[in-house]
């Protein structure tokens, strides 16, 4: 299947509202939003102008089948988060998921420069033994204070700088950034 990272459109919004409100999406999100066309709306006009962002429709061979955001851009400390999903059940569980990081990445690290990948994950997603396996770490960042149905929300991490004394100075600015966490 071809993979493409394409930047959200106005004529995407419908799709990634309905998505957004799925069961099988909220379930492993923080949030549970009823969101409303106008939301979506002002939601798209925000982030059109937040140059800390960039927003993705995933698409498979041509077909719209998922969101992937990166958020928290900081390009002094060269960091962001990301947050995703695959709204269409039917894409899900096919081993796409690889490659969707592989592209997010190559855009993190190669176009935006960056060298520090965060996620925040409820600790029981599966997505975290996966990530684990790609060369992701835990950050022994975990914020017991926000847990949704008594799932704590940990952070996991790629850090690309080899640098002792940066990773620390980064690991120490990630855990600023933990807590303006980012509501995806
Ligand atoms: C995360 C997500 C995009 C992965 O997509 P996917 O279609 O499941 O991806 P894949 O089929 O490539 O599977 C990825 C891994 O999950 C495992 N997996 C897939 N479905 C699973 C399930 N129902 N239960 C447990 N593990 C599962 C696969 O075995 C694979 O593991 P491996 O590569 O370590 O062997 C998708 O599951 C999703 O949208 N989840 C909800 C949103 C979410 O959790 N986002 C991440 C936090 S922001």
């Amino acid at each position: 299947m071809n993979i493409v990272l394409k930047k959200i459109e106005k004529d995407d919004l419908e799709l990634l509202r309905k998505w957004r409100m799925q069961e099988n999406v909220t379930k492993y999100m923080l949030t549970d939003p009823i969101i409303s066309i106008e939301d979506e709306i002002n939601w798209y006009n925000k982030i059109m102008n937040d140059d800390t962002r960039e927003d993705y429709v995933i698409m498979a061979d041509n077909i719209r089948i998922g969101y992937y955001g990166i958020t928290n851009i900081d390009r002094n400390l060269k960091s962001c988060y990301i947050g995703f999903y695959i709204g269409d059940d039917n894409y899900r569980g096919k081993g796409l998921f690889k490659e969707i990081q592989a592209m997010a990445e190559d855009i993190i690290i190669n176009e935006l420069k960056l060298m520090s990948i965060n996620i925040e994950v409820l600790e029981n997603n599966p997505i975290i033994k996966t990530y684990y396996k790609i060369g992701f770490e835990n950050s022994n960042l975990i914020n017991r204070h926000i847990v949704k149905n008594g799932e704590s929300l940990v952070v996991i991490n790629l850090n690309k700088q080899t640098n002792k004394q940066t990773n620390k100075q980064t690991n120490k600015q990630t855990n600023k950034q933990t807590n303006k966490h980012n509501l995806y």
